[in-house]
């Protein structure tokens, strides 16, 4: 047996007019489950704490609750001293019971084709990925789109796909789907992440939906106007200054120093036509950590800005394009300073080469200390760095390195999935409740990893916003003046 401390939430509408926690202490065997606590506390704590169960063996879903703030099915989730137990993030009832209905009521059903249509083996093979859902709504929890605009969220979206490849169902799924805000899933992947199911809903429902809805003449204009951008110039965004390929006008830069290891530099488009400061930034911190970085002029958009808006046509070639122009190079790997771009490489391509983030490229070969700087910073997390690459706590070790860092909940900035271009009003209700998130953790600083998110997230704060390269290069300078060498240009 173990005693197992838990501060659990307490609501009920009849006699308390806010919720509030409460601290209990209960025996469990070992290896208990959280279920186990809330039925301990139930037995011999209070009888009127009121938590929701069916199977205790995680085939119903009816039990999820957050545990630490992360959304878990209490049956499934060993139990560990001091924990903090919630209702999952949707309207409470009465304690950690929320209310499913309004949610579970969009799932739609299938519609029977009136002739005997059995689905093939192929057919069953694309619907499995999309049948498992126990519709415990966890994904529901943490969608940042279904807070701020109509989105019928992620198991809805699931649900049309898998719909829509049955060949017994009759209904109009694609139409359905965009309907009921397609476009407005940020491609965050918080779904998938919290799925105890794990399925995929970004890449297999939502994206697969995005592509039938673009042979359906259903593609957002904005984002029809990316894909012509790319087609006609390898490029999703415009040129308004020399590009970083210009600027940095070599295609093999040497590290001072022993030369640890050698990448080939994916800069990706808005590092390359936006904010080549940056990418320049990133050249100055490798230089210094002894890392030779090989920059092939042959390169052009990874091709994400299509996959997320469902446009594939042109997608081929690009994959072609950039394998092409690293595959003979001789590399440790190919290195992404761009959080959409590392995700895509790697996990839309099929490269003969390993592609590695900045962030483990530094804190794999270790990096020289920089001063420490005066401030407070916070770091955003890029979905595609944390939830696309599982890059959580590279990026932390370097900013701890040169400045001292406040966490703030790690949330969808909203600029992703082709929402900045498509829907600007969304992705400024989660700017906004990004600026506030910003303004409560105290920082004087803001580092991220993603151009997206640098600029989104500038929009929406007072506080500067800069890459962890720049923020350690300043670090660098600072060193450099006070021991007095020659500083960094
Ligand atoms: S990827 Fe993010 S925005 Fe899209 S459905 Fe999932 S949780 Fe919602
Ligand atoms: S998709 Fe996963 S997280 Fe969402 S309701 Fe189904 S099982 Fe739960
Ligand atoms: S009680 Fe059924 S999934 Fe947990």
């Amino acid at each position: 047996m173990k005693q197992i401390t838990a501060r659990v939430y307490r609501f009920d509408p009849e006699t308390d007019s806010e919720a509030h926690f409460e601290e209990f202490n209960v025996a469990v065997n070992d290896g208990a489950r959280i279920l186990h606590v809330l039925h301990a506390i139930h037995d011999s704590v209070d009888a009127t704490l009121a938590f929701r169960y069916c199977c205790g063996s995680g085939q119903c879903g009816s039990c999820a609750v957050r545990l630490n703030g992360e959304p878990v099915l209490a049956c499934m989730e060993e139990a560990q001293d001091n924990i903090t137990i919630e209702p999952l993030n949707l309207p409470v009832k009465k304690d950690l019971v929320v209310d499913l209905a309004p949610f579970l009521e969009t799932i739609a059903s299938l519609k029977p084709v009136d002739t005997l249509k059995m689905p093939t083996k192929s057919d069953i093979d694309m619907i499995k990925p999309l049948r498992s859902c126990i519709e415990c709504l966890c994904c529901v929890s943490v969608c940042p789109a279904m807070e701020v605009t109509k989105f019928v969220g992620p198991t809805a979206m699931r649900q049309e796909m898998r719909l829509s490849l049955d060949p017994r169902d009759h209904g109009n799924r694609i139409a359905d789907a965009v309907k009921e805000g397609l476009f407005t899933c940020t491609s965050c992947q918080a779904c998938w992440k919290v799925c105890p199911k794990d399925i995929e809903i970004p890449s297999k429902a939502i994206e697969k939906l995005r592509a039938l809805a673009n042979k359906c003449g259903f593609t957002l204009p904005k984002h029809q106007e990316v894909a012509a951008l790319v087609k006609e110039t390898g490029r999703s965004v415009t040129r308004i200054e020399p590009t970083f390929l210009e600027l940095v006008n070599t295609d093999i830069v040497e590290p001072s120093g022993t030369v640890k290891a050698t990448v080939g530099f994916f800069v990706g488009c808005m590092y390359n036509m936006r904010l080549p400061k940056t990418a320049l930034d990133a050249i100055e911190v490798l230089k210094r950590n002894g890392i030779r970085v090989i920059i092939p002029k042959e390169q052009i958009c990874c091709g994400s800005p299509l996959i997320r808006t469902g446009q594939l046509d042109f997608l081929d070639t690009l994959r072609k394009r950039n394998i092409d122009a690293f595959r003979f190079q001789k590399i440790d790997a190919v290195m992404t300073i761009c959080a959409g771009c590392g995700s895509t490489l790697k996990n839309d391509y099929r490269t003969p080469f390993a592609v590695l983030d900045i962030n483990e490229i530094l804190t794999k070969f270790g990096i020289e200390s920089p001063a420490h700087l005066p401030f407070r910073a916070t770091y955003h997390d890029p979905c595609h760095l944390l939830r696309g690459q599982d890059i959580r706590e590279q990026p932390r070790q370097l900013i701890r390195e040169v400045v001292d860092l406040v966490e703030m909940p790690s949330v969808c900035c909203g600029s992703g999935g082709g929402v900045k271009s498509g829907i600007p009003e969304e992705a400024a209700a989660l700017g906004k409740r990004r600026g506030e998130e910003i303004r409560k953790c105290g920082a004087d600083l803001v580092i991220t990893s993603c151009p997206f998110c640098e600029f989104h997230i500038a929009g929406h704060t007072d506080k500067p916003v800069k890459n962890i390269a720049t923020v350690l290069l300043e670090g660098y300078r600072e060193k450099d003046r006070k021991t007095g060498k020659p500083v960094v240009p």
